[in-house]
């Protein structure tokens, strides 16, 4: 009998997830029933999201119990397949867990082109790049002449979404914590410029580099920026609420935005959920793949080696340590 690996919860966090919440466990290779897809999985994805799910913080949904798979899309190929709609060989996305091999449920899995880089996938291409794209074409509706600021703009959120900017028109200003991230924003993302958060100035650089203000505020990070950023609105300017990752483990929840400052600014504050569009995805995929083989948009990929490498490469997700999307590669290929 073969045997695979997987990632589960070994015990509830009780702040933010460590390395040692997690245990890799062997099992009997899995097989696909009728609807089922048996898959190899070669890159898993890690996202923010996950630590607060599970600590039962996520959008209402369930936080896994100890011993339990965990959440996050693997990109992988098919081995078996119990739908006629999926052939062996395939590559999909969907979710089973962190696992070497395991099952996606057909109707869950989506089918995606070989022709690119399988972590792709999972990064620009994947949720991450769709929550951009959302975030900045369908809410924001960025431009040319508007003045774009992104916070943990060294990600593939905000990356991704300083790039649609960028080529869109817009002029592009990325925030980032530390000198090696904003060289990423500035030397392969292609931002107009970087601001570094942990330099004590870097209010007064934010608002030099925007001047005369943002007219679009993509927000990741959480009040300690979003509140700057809303002192330097332009009038009538948009703000994109994407992701809050300061305050995810914080004890208390985060202190109340005055309202007052978005009446006096008139801003629309834009909230952005993105499993709104996942039925739009293959939007995304078609309009980012020509700006891709142009290398307009560009990715950075910060990838850790097996199985057994993803509670700690986790971990420094969750200490805000990753340098680009942070990935396991599972198997060889891809
Ligand atoms: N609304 C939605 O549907 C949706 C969908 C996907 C993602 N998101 C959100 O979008 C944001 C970016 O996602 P991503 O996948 O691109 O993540 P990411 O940028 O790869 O990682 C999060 C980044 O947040 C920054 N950060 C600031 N304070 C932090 C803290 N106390 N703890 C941890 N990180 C901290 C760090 O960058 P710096 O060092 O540069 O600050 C860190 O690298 C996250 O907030 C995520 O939850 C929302």
């Amino acid at each position: 009998m073969s045997m695979v690996r997987e990632v589960v919860l070994k015990r509830a966090p009780t702040a933010t997830p460590v390395a040692e919440d997690f245990e890799v466990v062997e099992r009997a290779a899995p097989t696909a029933l009728s609807g089922q897809l048996l898959v190899r999985s070669l890159y898993q994805s890690l996202d923010p999201y996950v630590g607060s799910r599970l600590r039962g913080r996520h959008m209402g949904e369930p936080a896994p119990a100890p011993g339990d798979s965990l959440p996050g899309f693997s990109v992988g190929e098919v081995l078996a397949s119990g739908d006629p709609a999926f052939a062996v060989g395939d590559r999909v996305v969907g979710e089973m867990g962190w696992t070497e091999v395991g099952v996606m449920a057909s109707a869950e899995t989506r089918r995606v082109s070989g022709d690119l880089p399988a972590a792709a996938h999972l990064g620009v291409l994947g949720m991450p790049g769709l929550t951009a794209w959302a975030g900045v074409t369908q809410l924001a509706k960025v431009g040319a002449g508007d003045i774009f600021s992104v916070d943990a703009a060294a990600g593939p959120v905000g990356g991704t979404a300083g790039q649609i900017a960028r080529i869109l028109g817009a002029r592009t200003v990325g925030l980032a914590g530390g000198p090696e991230k904003c060289a990423v924003l500035t030397d392969i993302y292609g931002f107009d410029a970087a601001v570094d958060y942990r330099q004590p100035d870097w209010i007064q650089t934010f608002a030099r580099e925007t001047a005369p203000g943002s007219t679009v505020h993509f927000e990741n990070v959480g009040l300690s920026i979003l509140m700057p950023a809303m002192q330097r609105l332009q009038t009538y300017g948009r703000v994109v609420l994407c992701g809050m990752a300061e305050h995810y483990h914080a004890e208390a929840p985060p202190a109340q935005m005055p309202v007052g400052m978005v009446i006096g600014k008139r801003a629309a504050m834009l909230g952005l959920v993105v499993y709104d569009f996942y039925p739009r995805w293959s939007e995304w995929v078609e309009l980012a793949r020509p700006w891709i083989a142009e290398g307009k948009l560009v990715s950075v990929d910060d990838v850790s080696e097996g199985v057994e490498s993803a509670p700690e490469q986790f971990a420094r997700l969750m200490r805000g340590e990753n340098r680009g999307k942070a990935l396991v590669r599972m198997s060889d290929a891809g």
